[in-house]
């Protein structure tokens, strides 16, 4: 058989064999790798044509004629094919189907410490504080000397705190947003300062290197432990309703002097002695005291004339008793299943 006899079978063949396939087609994406097998670069059609050069002289004309003919029309059924699907895609898509389930939208919503802080916030609002706020980096003068840390306090320790350079420092509290208010302001100052801190412990359920802090204060002339009392019993009745009690314990904290720490009745146990009180039936929710003179000093505020109490608070420790929530790190890990239940 010489070539030229085969030649023409390939190119019978190859027509018969594109129309059947291209026909079956029943999608684009098939329809597209057939063009490929049959008009791309190494493809059967192609090739036939590049062939042509091996055939005798005499013969050529006549078959390349022929063969450009089949190319001519395997295009066109290719062209007219992907008119088809691409109709029949498009009908699909337009077509209503109202039996098919909505499309959920998600929506966002607030982080349980954001919702928990806005809270505290707007209780203590409607206590006549304002809101203040101080910068997450801070010197070490704010965060501690004006604050009567000694030189040597324990707090200042490379453990604790994570130091950047020279003098500066990622706060650990937001107790110098009292000293950053008292030097631009004259008492009567009555503020409510959120805030992240850092710290430079290990990670366990119940603490993180970072957290948010509430910190409270109010100057005046006549500001007692016992307006400090009144205010601290009306925010957690406010927060965790009036059937939970109050306990002041006497405590220790530079800035202060007398210090407390306040611990509510278990709002798990109503008191009875569970796991998270640790059957003491007591909880510990802040830090609290008379502003101590040497910090009034710092400022330039005369402690012969004014007093004022503070207070300080971790917010993610609230919010942990009010979702009951036992590990700190979940707030941290951005687990949209976590997120999604507040
Ligand atoms: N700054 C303290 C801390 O981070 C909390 C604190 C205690 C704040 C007593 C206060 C206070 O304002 O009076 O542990």
């Amino acid at each position: 058989m010489s070539s030229v006899t085969e030649f023409q079978q390939s190119l019978e063949q190859t027509q018969k064999e594109a129309r059947r396939e291209i026909e079956q087609a029943d999608q684009l994406e098939a329809l597209n790798q057939l063009r490929i097998k049959y008009l791309g670069r190494k493809g059967v059609i192609t090739s036939l044509l590049r062939s042509l050069k091996d055939l005798p002289p005499e013969d050529r004309p006549a078959l390349g004629k022929t063969s450009n003919q089949l190319k001519d029309e395997i295009e066109q059924i290719f062209t007219k094919k992907t008119e088809e699907l691409g109709a029949v895609r498009r009908e699909k898509r337009e077509f209503f189907d109202h039996t098919l389930p909505g499309r959920r939208q998600w929506q966002g919503r607030l982080h349980p410490v954001t919702l928990v802080g806005e809270k505290i916030i707007r209780i203590f609002y409607g206590m006549g504080f304002e809101v203040a706020k101080g910068p997450d980096v801070e010197t070490d003068y704010y965060n501690f000397s004006a604050l009567n840390f000694p030189p040597d306090h324990p707090a200042r320790d490379m453990q604790d705190t994570f130091y950047i350079e020279g003098d500066l420092l990622l706060r650990t509290h937001t107790s110098p947003v009292q000293v950053r208010v008292f030097e631009r302001r004259k008492p009567p100052v009555r503020i409510i300062a959120p805030g992240r801190c850092y710290r430079n412990e290990a990670i366990n359920a119940r603490s993180f290197c970072t957290f948010y802090q509430i910190e409270g204060f109010y100057v005046d002339t006549d500001v007692t432990f016992a307006d400090l009392k009144g205010v601290l019993s009306a925010f957690v009745w406010e927060l965790f309703g009036k059937d939970v009690s109050l306990r002041f314990r006497a405590s220790f904290f530079p800035f202060t002097e007398p210090s407390a720490e306040v611990d509510i009745s278990c709002v798990i146990c109503r008191g009875q002695g569970c796991r998270v009180c640790k059957h003491t039936g007591w909880l510990e929710i802040l830090g609290a005291g008379m502003i101590d003179p040497e910090v009034f000093k710092a400022v330039g505020y005369d402690p012969e004339v004014y007093s004022g109490y503070a207070f300080g608070m971790g917010i993610e420790r609230i919010a942990m008793l009010k979702y009951r929530i036992d590990d700190i790190r979940l707030f941290y890990e951005n687990d949209l299943k976590f997120l999604r239940q507040f």
